[in-house]
């Protein structure tokens, strides 16, 4: 497909590390929260410790091919046993928020209604809450980030059955529960939009155009009752899910079909789930005229009150923004996609891309927009950052709430990170960290001179980690891991030291470099 000529580069110096103090005066809100983000399956390893039952993760890394370098997260980071030191490290550049995720199967192991809890499992998530706390961190924590039990995924198909509600419901109860009062901030579901079709693809799911759909639909369900049961149950603080990724600008602004493109692309990608959970109970119109109830099952009245509400803020996955123009045969051509047996949906990139929009960021190593941020080849993406303002405001005005908008996850995968020969290579992560700071001066302008109600940022990643089906070729994180050390030792990136830099320089607390 040709590549169109695009605008000319607004930021030509991407490797320019903007100093820490590019924005003297400007302040963080006193209560914002600056931290990072790890995830169960791709840190703790120890996945057969302690009692915790097997993921779809756990199993399905182990058919060769799955996974791109054929690991498994069964060591991980060891973060399992070495959180302790992680939290310390984060606490040490000044973070003062650490958001992470349970697994269902360490509270479960077998999932079921009915099989036993894992006590220890319970214990272990207290300690780690409780040492962050000690540390003067606040841990934010999530119910599900993709690691379905294997129980419930051979039982009755994972999401593609609607027995997963109660399951989860269950689930989210006993950490409630349990954690009540220690715990503020409770995501339900990470990204679902990249969850729904990979729990369908897996069998005894189909891969078919429907599970996606009818995974969505359970998705929302177990997603709307988890948090009415929190409701009920008066547990503190506040509850959400975490979007993802780019409502997308139209590659040529001024052209009513790249405008619709970019709209049921937005519709597709954030809407489906932001639509019925903040603001009508229901899918939006846009869906619902493209897909039969037969594909995607609807709601009916009841659901749709029960549904809608259910969330106290914004948090959203933003890690870049994408052009989106439509196809060339015109935008019904990919819609008659759908009727296609051949068309892979249950690959989600298909699922989007090939239903709603085409993306210009197939070039590069990761293959995301934020790798063409590094990729001098595409010019004229080098201004990736400066999607995050409009972005944002745009995210706050669709899907409004009390609880203001978080950067739940935003990050870079250094490209050909793991072909650097010399440590120092690696460590001085000079696009990385000009991502990060280009990012955060704009979060920093966003909250001061637009007003956009930004409440935290947590980068994605703390560390290195498992990459799910990349393993570990792709690198996230804003700390090396050395995979071949035997304590699995972490070393400082420059960009987590800048991090920390520019949110001691702008932090309220202190008046140190401005
Ligand atoms: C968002 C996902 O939540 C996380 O698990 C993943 O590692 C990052 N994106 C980077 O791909």
């Amino acid at each position: 497909y040709p590549l169109p000529v695009g605008p000319p580069p607004l930021y030509p110096d991407f490797y320019t590390i903007p100093p820490k103090d590019i924005l003297p005066g400007y302040k963080f809100p006193s209560d914002f929260l600056f931290g990072w983000a790890t995830a169960a399956q791709q840190w703790e390893g120890a996945v057969k410790a302690d009692g915790k039952g097997p993921t779809i993760w756990d199993w399905a890394s182990r058919f060769p091919g799955f996974i791109a370098d054929n690991t498994t997260s069964d060591v991980g980071d060891l973060g399992y046993y070495l959180y302790k030191e992680d939290i310390a490290r984060l606490a040490a550049v000044g973070g003062n928020v650490y958001s992470f995720t349970l697994f269902w199967t360490r509270i479960y192991p077998w999932a079921l209604a009915n099989t036993p809890l894992n006590q220890a499992g319970v214990d272990h998530y207290r300690d780690v809450i409780d040492y962050a706390w000690s540390q003067g961190v606040e841990p934010v924590v999530t119910l599900f980030h993709w690691d379905t039990p294997l129980a419930a995924q051979l039982a009755y198909g994972g999401f593609a059955s609607e027995r997963i509600v109660d399951d989860f419901v269950n689930y989210a109860e006993t950490v409630f529960k349990a954690y009540n009062g220690s715990v503020h901030k409770w995501v339900t579901f990470n990204e679902p939009v990249m969850a729904a079709p990979v729990n369908s693809t897996l069998p005894p799911g189909l891969n078919s155009t429907v599970y996606p759909y009818t995974c969505s639909y359970n998705l929302v369900l177990a997603h709307a009752k988890t948090v009415h049961r929190f409701r009920e149950l008066n547990i503190q603080g506040e509850i959400a899910f975490k979007s993802d990724n780019f409502l997308g600008v139209p590659w040529r602004s001024d052209n009513t079909t790249d405008q619709e493109a970019t709209e049921r692309h937005a519709q597709y990608q954030i809407g489906i789930f932001a639509e019925p959970i903040y603001n009508t109970g229901d899918w939006p119109e846009l869906i619902k005229n493209d897909l039969s109830p037969e594909i995607l099952p609807r709601f009916n009245q009841s659901q749709i009150d029960y549904i809608r509400g259910t969330a106290d803020f914004f948090a959203i996955d933003g890690y870049r923004d994408g052009y989106v123009t439509a196809p060339p045969n015109g935008i019904d051509a990919c819609r008659t996609n759908i009727s296609d047996p051949n068309w892979p949906v249950c690959n989600v990139k298909e699922w989007t891309s090939s239903l709603t929009f085409l993306s210009f960021f197939d070039s590069t190593p990761f293959g995301w927009g934020i790798g063409d941020f590094a990729d001098p080849k595409v010019p004229w993406l080098q201004n990736t950052w400066q999607f995050v303002r409009p972005f944002l405001a745009d995210l706050v005005k669709r899907y409004p709430t009390k609880g203001g908008i978080y950067l739940s996850e935003f990050g870079f995968a250094e490209p050909y990170e793991n072909e650097k020969q010399f440590i120092y290579q690696v460590t001085e992560d000079a696009g990385r960290t000009a991502y990060y700071m280009s990012y955060l001066g704009e979060v920093l302008k966003g909250i001061v001179d637009d007003g956009i109600p930004i409440k935290g940022t947590f980068a994605w990643s703390l560390v290195d980690n498992f990459e799910w089906n990349s393993g570990f070729s792709t690198r996230f994180g804003t700390q090396y891991v050395d995979y071949n050390s035997p304590t699995l030792a972490r070393t400082f990136k420059r960009s987590i030291l800048s991090m920390g830099q520019f949110w001691n320089a702008h932090r309220c607390d202190t008046d140190s470099g401005n």
